[in-house]
This record gives C-alpha cells, structure tokens and sequence, in this order.
C-alpha cells in the first residue's frame, strides 16, 4: 500500500480562485511560483541542436559539457568550487526532493529535520521513504535524537528568509558531528535580492567556503534551472556536492532511469554557460518584490522576511485563509501560509511571478483595497 500522502493543498482554494476571476479587471493570480517571462533565446537554439538529433540514450551522469559547464556557473555566480564529476543532473529539483530520503536508503525509523516552514515536498519525501519528519529551525529542539537527512531551504520558499551565514556553518557542523547529511535546497540562490542591500547581504551556497570549510563531506546543494533560467517547463535541476554521495545516488539513480533527456541536458548547458540572463531575471524579480512589498505595506498589512527569493510572506494578524479571501475579493490570488507548515496559519504568501503588466494591476488594485480586518 502507498504511504498516505497530505491531500494537494492547491485544489482547496477553488472558491477564491473563482472569486478572484470574477474581478472585472480579471485575475492577478500571485498563488504559485510558476515563471511567466521568456525562456531565454540561447537556451531555445541549444534545445533544438544537434542534441535534438541524438537517437541514443541519454546518460544519467550528464554530458561532461553539461557538467563543466555547471560547475563552471557554481564558481562564478556562487564562489563554490566543484569538480564536475560530483555534479549530477536531476529531473528538476522536485523530484530529487521527493526522492532523495529513499535514494538515500532510509526507511522507518529514520528521521528527516524539514524547516519550520517548508515547501511540501519535503514532508512528502520523508513520506515516500516511510521515514519520519520533525518541523524544526533549531538543531537544539532535537536533543539527542538521531537524525539522518536535515532539509535547509535559503532564500526559503515560503518566507523569503535568507539563513545568515553563522547559522548556516552551526547546522553544518552539527550534521557532521551527528552523520547527517545536510541537503541544502539553494533554487532560489540566484534572487538573493538586490546586491546592494545591507540588511540583505545575499544568501550564501552550503558548499561555499566560508560556510563549510572547503570540505564537501556530508553535503549536497540542490539547484534548479526552474526559476533563475525560466525553465521550469523543461525540467532541469542538479545537485552538486560530497563526492561519495553524488556516486552512490548516481548509482542508484542509473537503475531506475532517472535521466535527463539529451536535449534538455544541452538546455542547461547552454543556460549555465551565461550569467547575463540569470542577472537581469533577477534584477526583474528584485523590481517586482519592491513594488508589491511597497503596496502591501500601503494597504497596512506587515510582511516578514521576504528579503529574497520569490516570495512575500504577508500578514494580517488573522487566520490566513480570511486574508486569502480578502485577496481575492480584490481579484488577487494568494496561497494561506497554512500549505507550508502550521506555523504558517496566520500567514498568506504572494508569489512575485506575473508579467509586469498583472504585477501593475495588482499594485492598483492594493492603493484602493480593504484588506485589514475590522
Ligand atoms: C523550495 C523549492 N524547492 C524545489 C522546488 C522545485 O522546483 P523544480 O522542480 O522546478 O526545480 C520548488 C518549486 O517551487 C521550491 O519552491
């Protein structure tokens, strides 16, 4: 029997995607983090090159082009250095998510650590695996108990928190005092706000050197193409990281087909060959978080964290799901913070991903909304 799964939270907010809908100026629909600007030109010419042609397998390690030139873009845009055969292209990074506890061998009695709040598919890992999961930001919350997979998630999905350093270098520390291994999930690593900010001083990688003392042991990064390259379509994420670990997931991996199609493969490399279109996306995702942080905080709701990455996390000091419908209302979908963790009731989370157009919309709409309650 499968093991029983949370229900999909997204099917239970039909009412206030209706509402929203029904709004004359038409929906701003701000409830997922699904990319709307283009799929960048030198990626579309790479997918249909001579790529498109191999009739071969593909394998499941990646073209060596592919793996050069990732950790080519991790050394460049992240100051992490990796040699490429601990690179491992993944089909996107959900799956590697949902996986990574089975592919990592554990099964019931293991213990999965997951943010306080988190996107799902953590839960839902540690599920597949009929491994357990704690809800914790603090290694100290877990006593003396044994654990084997710790999840961090910076910039996070859902709160747009960016970990500072020292904790990040303190969580390290204690997984390899224990034998965890720390699965760091870094697809918003790109947007990590705005260079200049000072309160924001950029999220860092978990393979970076002044986070994990050049050493790799016990550490996997967890990149996507998803949201910095726009290709949340073709399904492209890697992970990079412990040399041992990035082998034997790569042989478990080869036995159950989890490779990228050929095509796809040239995508990323074309993708992580150039920096300039990851910089002027986030640069667009910098502009559309001030506006709407700025209209948000207008209409007299307080928003938390929300430095980086692709989301608001929004308060109106009642349940979330009110606030959701009060959203709505205006015709802007949000998600109740609820999806991500009981800590999250109070909470809705806004997505930064509409064209610029939807994104003026929504800013017009805020100057005039009711959105406290009383
Ligand atoms: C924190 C986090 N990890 C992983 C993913 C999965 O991204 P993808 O499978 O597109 O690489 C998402 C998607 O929104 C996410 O928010």
């Amino acid at each position: 029997m499968r093991p029983a799964l949370p229900d999909f939270p997204w099917d239970s907010l039909a009412e206030d995607r209706a509402l929203a809908e029904a709004h004359p100026g038409g929906i701003v629909d701000l409830s997922v983090g699904t990319p709307v600007d283009p799929v960048p030109d030198l990626v579309r010419a790479a997918v249909a090159g001579p790529a498109a042609g191999e009739p071969g397998y593909p394998t499941t390690h990646g073209t060596p082009e592919l793996r050069e030139a990732v950790a080519g873009a991790l050394r460049r845009r992240f100051g992490v250095l990796v040699d490429p055969v601990s690179v491992l292209p993944t089909i996107g990074s959900k799956e590697l998510v949902a996986w990574l506890p089975t592919l990592l061998g554990l099964g019931p009695g293991d213990t999965v650590v997951i943010p306080e709040l988190a996107y799902p598919t953590y839960e839902v890992g540690a599920l597949l695996a009929r491994a357990e999961f704690v809800r914790t930001d603090s290694t100290i919350a877990l006593g003396p108990r044994r654990v084997a997979l710790v999840w961090l998630n910076s910039p996070s999905n859902p709160t747009g928190r960016v970990l500072p350093p020292g904790h990040l270098r303190k969580v390290v520390a204690w997984a390899r005092e224990r034998g965890a291994v720390l699965a760091s999930d870094e697809c918003y690593l790109s947007l990590s706000g705005p260079a200049s900010s000072t309160d924001a001083p950029g999220a860092l990688s978990v393979l970076h050197p002044d986070v994990c003392g050049g050493s790799h042991e016990g550490l996997l990064a967890v990149h996507s193409f998803s949201k910095s390259s726009n290709l949340a379509g073709y399904r492209a994420g890697f992970i990079a990281g412990d040399p041992a670990l990035v082998a034997a997931l790569l042989e478990v991996r080869k036995h159950a087909g989890m490779m990228l199609p050929r095509p796809v493969q040239a995508a990323m490399a074309a993708a992580a060959a150039d920096d300039a279109h990851v910089r002027d996306q986030a640069a667009v995702y910098d502009r559309r978080r001030s506006e709407l942080r700025a209209a948000v905080e207008a209409a007299g709701l307080k928003i938390e964290h929300s430095e980086a990455g692709l989301y608001l996390w929004i308060t109106a000091g009642e349940p979330g799901r009110l606030t959701v419908r009060r959203f709505a209302q205006e015709g802007l979908l949000v998600a109740p913070g609820e999806f991500y963790g009981p800590a999250g009731a109070r909470y809705v989370r806004m997505a930064l991903t509409a064209t610029d157009e939807r994104i003026s919309a929504a800013v017009d709409r805020l100057s005039t909304a009711r959105l406290i309650p009383g």
